[in-house]
């Protein structure tokens, strides 16, 4: 199985990953921080906590993370996408267990060393934790086997500025920190992120569905697809951290994936917040970029949603 920490902001669609984690066979989930971004990073480990709880994974070890992105402060999360409470309004049974002691920068640095060389990185929130937990430990791209981040925007619009998605926009500082670390990145952004997505079938599906996780689920959604259906013009939402979970464990056929230079701009201007892939080898024949190391997922090679919603609906560990 492959060892994994999870760093989120949770978030609907990253309730939704965690979900898919929990009911991956392949996924050994040993570690999750939390940052801010849809909420605060407090209000996300809460809800992180109440999920695994309800997947009767109590046993996983939570982590506050930053509250706050390395410069400046929090802007106070995305209500209008995820709810005030984050998870769409839905009130989940409260957890029992609480969040462990320390930050998520120093669980994910704890388990690096843990599981050096095996341990892989999947971060679905802003980049904070992860800065930190290069400054904490700057050996750690050699000892994590590979990053998968959802985020930014190769040749699509942003989302929260005319070039910034969310991820990334939020902690422009962090992410070129961590854009610039040696170590195996993986790119999953809204170039593909915005193409696969949940139907309000699917939605019915899961709250048609025997266990509780599912049926909070496809709550949550019908916010989340209430906020997505100004841009689809249809009920339906993105799929951006399911998907980039799926990535990260090798579940799902790459159709376009190009190993590229990528950088952050954390300037000040209109371009704060932007990936900037370099695809002119793609698209240009370009020669190769010595020392280029960041994979930018741009296609896949087969339909998303099937998959999630197997995964999501055949699992065990989901029917508690
Ligand atoms: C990303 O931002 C957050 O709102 C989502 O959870 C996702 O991680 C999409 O831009
Ligand atoms: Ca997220």
């Amino acid at each position: 199985r492959i060892p994994l920490y999870l760093d989120c902001d949770t978030g609907i669609d990253d309730a939704l990953a965690l979900a898919y984690l929990l009911a991956s066979p392949s996924a050994e989930l040993l570690g999750i921080g939390t940052v801010s971004g849809n909420v605060g990073a407090a209000v996300g480990a809460r809800n992180t906590l109440d999920l695994l709880e309800m997947a009767g994974r109590a046993d996983v070890p939570v982590a506050v993370g930053s509250h706050h992105p390395l410069a400046g402060a929090f802007h106070g999360g995305a209500p209008h996408v995820h709810g005030e409470n984050g998870v769409g309004g839905v009130s989940l049974p409260p957890a029992r267990a609480s969040a462990v002691e320390g930050s998520a920068a120093e669980l994910l640095v704890r388990l690096a060393h843990a599981h050096a060389g095996s341990l892989r990185v999947l971060a679905i929130g802003p980049l904070t934790n992860l800065a930190e937990a290069l400054r904490l430990e700057p050996r750690l791209p050699d000892l994590v086997a590979e990053v998968t981040v959802m985020g930014g925007a190769a040749l699509v619009p942003g989302n929260i500025s005319p070039v910034a998605e969310a991820n990334i926009g939020n902690d422009p500082e962090a992410a070129r920190a961590v854009f610039a670390a040696p170590w195996r990145i993986t790119l999953v952004p809204l170039d593909v992120t915005m193409e696969n997505v949940l139907e309000e079938r699917h939605r019915q599906e899961l709250l048609a569905a025997p266990a509780p996780l599912p049926r909070a689920l496809g709550e949550m959604l019908g916010h989340y697809f209430g906020f997505y259906e100004g841009q689809y013009g249809r009920p339906c939402s993105a799929m951006h951290d399911p998907l980039a979970a799926a990535v990260a464990l090798g579940a799902i056929d790459l159709a376009c994936a190009p190993v590229v230079a990528v950088e952050v701009d954390a300037g000040d201007g209109p371009g704060r917040g932007q990936t900037l892939c370099d695809l002119r080898g793609r698209y240009l024949g370009y020669p190769e970029q010595p020392g280029a190391h960041c994979r930018v997922v741009l296609g896949l090679s087969q339909d998303f949603a099937p998959h999630l919603m197997q995964v999501l609906l055949g699992a065990r560990q989901l029917v508690a």
